[in-house]
């Protein structure tokens, strides 16, 4: 595919995005984001233990989405909408007025070998753009199973001036997800926009 193509391809899905989005935000203008959902098992509890907030799942996988729907249905979790999206195509996509006051990402991608780190959602570029979509205190959650993504992501955070990490090591809601019930040795860190 020429950039070109790639390039009216991704218009394209921000623009779809936006609609979706839309609709979504008409509930309220201030999000629970939960990038890289999978199936939905974290995202639905919560959000039936926060029935005050508008919780969004993304994931870039549409039959997860479908699972995570479903999921959030039987858990009478109205609250919790699914969108398949990537990440950064989302936040472009968002209503310009919309902030987003937690970010939970759990068990993303380790991306392992040395060449492919650059693919690490957890980096400088990304940490910078989030930090334009969410509101000031707003609280990042991250958990992995992959000591040295752990240490890199503790890395990238403390080095950047726009968060600080928090001595918190729990989520507030704790429910098993998809990844965390075959990888049970994790941990987890939180940051807050400064
Ligand atoms: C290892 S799975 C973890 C799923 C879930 N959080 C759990 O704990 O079971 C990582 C998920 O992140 C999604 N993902 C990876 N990169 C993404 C991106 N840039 N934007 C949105 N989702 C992404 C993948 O499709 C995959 O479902």
């Amino acid at each position: 595919m020429s950039l070109e193509d790639a390039l009216r391809k991704r218009a394209e899905r921000i623009g779809r995005l936006r609609q979706t989005c839309r609709s979504i935000f008409e509930l309220s203008q201030i999000i629970t984001l939960e990038i890289g959902c999978g199936k939905g098992h974290w995202l639905s509890a919560y959000a039936a233990a926060n029935p005050s907030e508008l919780c969004v799942g993304i994931d870039l996988i549409s039959e997860r989405i479908r699972d995570a729907q479903r999921r959030a249905k039987n858990r009478n979790a109205a609250n919790a909408h699914f969108v398949k999206a990537e990440a950064f195509e989302f936040l472009e996509a968002m209503p310009r007025d919309a902030r987003i006051d937690k970010v939970f990402i759990l068990f993303p991608d380790p991306w392992p070998k040395e060449k492919h780190h650059k693919r690490r959602l957890m980096q400088k570029a990304f940490l910078d753009y989030l930090r334009q979509f969410v509101s000031g205190g707003a609280k990042l959650y991250f958990r992995t199973d992959h000591a040295e993504y752990f240490d890199w992501t503790l890395s990238a955070i403390s080095e950047n001036s726009n968060w600080k990490t928090l001595a918190l090591t729990e989520l507030p809601v704790e429910e098993v997800s998809q990844f965390q019930r075959i990888l049970p040795n994790f941990q987890t860190l939180a940051a807050e926009a400064v």
